[in-house]
């Protein structure tokens, strides 16, 4: 069986991790963070295509772009556009591929203003608060998905 096509789409100043507040984000950079996620999709059948953007457009396109390529699953950091975009919810709601949201840190223990997500108005299922093992958890609930999941 061939692998599952999973796209890693990451937000404004994702590309600053390891060096950005490391003491909410943690000291691991979106390259070690790419790594983990290769290895463990070659341990599930997955494999990954990372991305990163400190625009909003480009997450839209990105969207599109894994219906059409036929993903079988986005995991979306929007970062800071998780509060604020409501473009992504519509990006979001015009593919049928599953979104899960994901966040190193919990947004609801911080302000208020991160308790609002449009992202996870339109998400499958929201993994939050772990670090980067976020994105492993989530990696694993987007392989287990099945159509009718
Ligand atoms: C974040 C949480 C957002 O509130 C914040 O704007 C980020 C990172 C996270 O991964 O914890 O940029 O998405």
């Amino acid at each position: 069986m061939s692998d599952k096509l999973v796209y890693v789409l990451n937000g404004p100043n994702l590309n600053r991790l390891g060096k950005r507040e490391p003491a909410i984000y943690g000291s691991q950079t979106l390259d070690d963070i790419g790594a983990m996620l290769a290895e463990r999709g070659r341990l599930l059948g997955a494999s990954i295509v990372l991305f990163q953007s400190n625009h909003e457009g480009d997450l839209v396109d990105w969207l599109h772009e894994a219906q059409d390529a036929g993903a079988h699953a986005v995991l979306l950091n929007a970062g800071a556009y998780t509060h604020t975009s409501i473009a992504l919810l519509d990006a979001i709601r015009s593919i049928t591929v599953p979104v899960i949201e994901v966040h190193l840190s919990n947004p609801h223990t911080r302000e208020g203003f991160r308790h609002t997500s449009w992202v996870g108005m339109a998400a499958k299922g929201t993994i939050a608060g772990f670090g980067a093992q976020s994105y492993l958890l989530a990696l694993e609930a987007a392989v287990a998905l099945t159509t009718d999941s």
